[in-house]
């Protein structure tokens, strides 16, 4: 793992996006794993003013998001469709039928979680995945567990996770229970991931991630079996370790 200490949240920000606007240069048909949260908004804004500078092209990049709430309509305002519509996708050149973001609304959820690894295997794999983390160690939505998933599948939500995303909605009852998310395999089979983390909430979490011991109880931890991870912290983050 590379740990890369930022003096604030702006910075970790142009970094990212830096590190994205890069691979697509190296690559320009990257498929690009993307997640939602607070902490990559920054980077998205970055990436938008990089592309109306003209200084990154998005016409052949494929993007995979890592997860989406069960349930939740793509025009319903918290869901992870309309945030990435919102933050990044309505304002660059990507095409509309290369964005994939998994469909929570479907009448069949197994089939759709099956259909959206065999997409993301028939793009070639995923190049560069973005990852924020969850305060209990969640990576997309994959939740601390006695097992953990490969692929992508439906999970149950733990109260944790719903507490923290409750601040997204009007109340504690509004969140769903339940999410779309790619397994620990889906995320692990990427090339290079990049994880970001900013702010003291975050700052137990990231020591655990760099050097705690591998659990599932704890399912970022598994990063520091990839051999391709850099770690962007601002030094709120980074504080613990
Ligand atoms: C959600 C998402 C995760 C994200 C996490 C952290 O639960 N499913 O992919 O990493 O939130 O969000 P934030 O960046 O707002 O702290």
């Amino acid at each position: 793992m590379i740990v890369k200490i930022l003096e604030n949240y702006m910075e970790l920000s142009k970094i990212a996006a830096s590190m994205v606007a890069g691979e697509i240069k190296r690559d320009d048909k990257l498929v690009l794993g993307l997640a939602t949260g607070s902490t990559p908004e920054g980077m998205y804004a970055e990436l938008i003013r990089k592309f109306k500078a003209g200084e990154v092209d998005f016409t052949d990049v494929t993007t995979f998001n890592l997860d989406e709430y069960a349930s939740l309509a793509p025009d319903h305002p918290q869901s992870y469709h309309f945030f990435m519509n919102k933050h990044l996708f309505d304002h660059i050149n990507i095409k509309p039928e290369n964005i994939n973001i998994p469909d929570g609304c479907s009448s069949d959820l197994d089939h759709e979680c099956y259909e959206y690894d065999l997409r993301i295997e028939e793009a070639g794999g995923i190049g560069l995945q973005i990852l924020g983390i969850g305060t209990n160690g969640h990576i997309g939505f994959n939740e601390p567990a006695e097992m953990l998933c490969v692929h992508t599948h439906l999970v149950d939500l733990s109260a944790e996770t719903i507490k923290v995303n409750s601040r997204f909605f009007e109340s504690f009852d509004q969140v769903p229970r339940k999410a779309v998310t790619m397994g620990m395999g889906t995320i692990m089979h990427a090339e290079k991931i990049v994880l970001l983390a900013s702010g003291k909430s975050k700052a137990a979490a990231i020591r655990q991630t760099v050097s705690g011991g591998l659990t599932t109880a704890f399912p970022a931890s598994l990063l520091q079996l990839h051999k391709n991870v850099t770690v962007l912290l601002d030094r709120e983050a980074a504080s613990l370790i």
